[in-house]
């Protein structure tokens, strides 16, 4: 099959939301440190009403409907998420209960997890199973999503919620390249979650700051010498991308590793002419330029007019609803199909990079072959923010210590934060009933 890749997208994220400058003062922390230290400005948050399998669900059957899809039409479903509730019974299988009516149970693929790695895990699976002698035709659906909660501290404002389903199939508007990715793995204890009576991870933060921007470095260096001796590209730079997405714990990251993309390229090439004001950083080691604040500095100012061009409109989502783990990634894809013109787009190579904890990394990137002007009408990221409700600090904490509380919890109803279902969920959004004397849950759709 030519042209394997996207033909539908579709996000989930919370409706209600806090402000994070409202964050700084209720945490007592100096007035900048998550809005421009970390570069937040809101970060959605889901009550116990929610979980992994009902955003799973309500962004599966979103889909489905406004894009118009037969659920007799997908032969696989990958579902990759870290937010474990039934440990042995995957998502995948739950969703499955959306299948029901159309008799289809022929459906490959179950969940795939490591950190947020598992989505493009997932991504992966799909594409190289249409490649391959299994594939019958049928559409895969990708589905990557979390619900990300930090116990209280530093890594709290980091947090964050919310799910995307791709449908992946052939003769796509949005084309993955063949042959190209630069995948790095390897064996590391920067964030895992190794307590099963709590949703929170062990994570140490600075350690997994300096994993990600490493495991950046290697896999698009693999990229780029791929493109140099298969492509045949002659000195490829970070300008063969229109854009680049990346996996986006908090978007202040994503703003120094755009920019360690350029300091890659100054080592592969410390001749060329843009680089004459960085001159002095050449025989730095690569180990003291992870290290150099200057550096940094410096790279992050020769970036800048790029990045605001080809990384920020893709942050959107990112920004306002915060690290939503697997789903993370792709909803800078949704942001990008949402926040830029359509127009803009027809044409234009995009650069991925993600990045899970443990850890997996890959880089990656598509073409856009065709108008994704209908993707990006039914996205509409920018309104759909727009439309959410924000709470108060004091609010969110409540909730984070219900969920707490009730984590791990049999033979109950949700309680919820005392808002009506209407206030608290998008209509179309499915949320847990109740979870019986077994652990069963049940849920239904507003
Ligand atoms: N105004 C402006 N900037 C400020 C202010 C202020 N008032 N106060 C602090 N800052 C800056 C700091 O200088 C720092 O910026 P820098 O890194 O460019 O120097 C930034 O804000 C963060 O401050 P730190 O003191 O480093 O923050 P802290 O150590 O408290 O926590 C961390 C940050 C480690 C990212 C934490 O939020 C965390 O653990 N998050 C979860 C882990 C994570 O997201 N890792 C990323 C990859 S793995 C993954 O996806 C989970």
């Amino acid at each position: 099959p030519e042209n394997v890749g996207i033909l539908a997208v579709e996000i989930y994220f919370p409706k209600r939301c806090i402000d994070q400058a409202k964050l700084e003062k209720y945490d007592g922390v100096s007035a900048g440190k998550y809005t421009i230290g970390l570069g937040q400005t809101k970060m959605g948050f889901c009550d116990d009403r929610e979980d992994i399998n009902s955003i799973a669900l309500t962004v599966v059957q979103n889909l489905i409907e406004k894009y118009k899809i037969s659920y007799k039409d997908i032969g696989r479903v990958e579902v990759g998420t870290e937010t474990i509730i039934d440990k042995s019974k995957s998502v995948k299988s739950v969703i499955m209960q959306l299948f029901k009516e159309s008799g289809n149970t022929d459906v490959d693929g179950i969940d795939t997890t490591n950190a947020c790695y598992g989505g493009t895990s997932a991504l992966f699976n799909a594409l190289n199973w249409i490649e391959s002698s299994s594939w019958d035709g049928r559409y895969a659906l990708v589905i990557a999503g979390d619900i990300a909660v930090y116990a209280s501290g530093p890594a709290r404002p980091t947090g964050g919620a919310g799910c995307v389903a791709l449908l992946i199939g052939k003769d796509a508007p949005i084309v993955f390249d063949r042959g190209l990715r630069g995948i790095h793995m390897e064996h590391v204890w920067d964030f895992y979650k190794p307590d099963l009576t709590s949703e929170f991870p062990e994570v140490d933060g600075h350690l997994s700051n300096a994993c990600y921007l490493k495991s950046l470095d290697t896999c698009y260096n693999r990229f780029m010498t791929k493109l140099i001796t298969k492509e045949k590209v002659e000195k490829p730079t970070v300008n063969f991308f229109d854009y680049m997405l990346f996996h986006t714990p908090y978007c202040k990251l994503v703003q120094k590793s755009y920019a360690r993309l350029f300091y890659d390229d100054f080592v592969r090439n410390p001749e060329d002419p843009c680089f004459k004001s960085v001159q002095h950083f050449k025989d730095m080691s690569v180990e003291e330029s992870l290290r150099s604040k200057d550096l940094e500095k410096a790279f992050m100012e020769l970036s800048k007019p790029y990045y605001e061009k080809k990384v920020k409109p893709t942050l959107l989502a990112s920004t306002q609803v915060g690290n939503m783990y697997c789903a993370s990634l792709y909803s800078t894809l949704a942001s990008l199909l949402s926040n830029v013109p359509a127009d803009d787009l027809t044409g234009k190579r995009v650069g991925m990079f993600s990045y899970g904890s443990g850890l997996a990394s890959s880089f990656f990137s598509f073409q856009i072959k065709k108008s994704v002007a209908d993707i990006s009408k039914i996205l509409d990221v920018p309104n759909r923010l727009k439309s959410r409700l924000e709470l108060a600090p004091e609010k969110f904490s409540e909730v984070m210590k219900l969920r707490e509380e009730l984590h791990g919890q049999k033979g109950y109803v949700p309680l919820g934060d005392g808002s009506s279902t209407e206030d608290a969920f998008f209509s179309g959004t499915y949320y847990l009933e109740q979870i019986d004397s077994k652990w069963r849950r049940s849920y239904k759709r507003t």
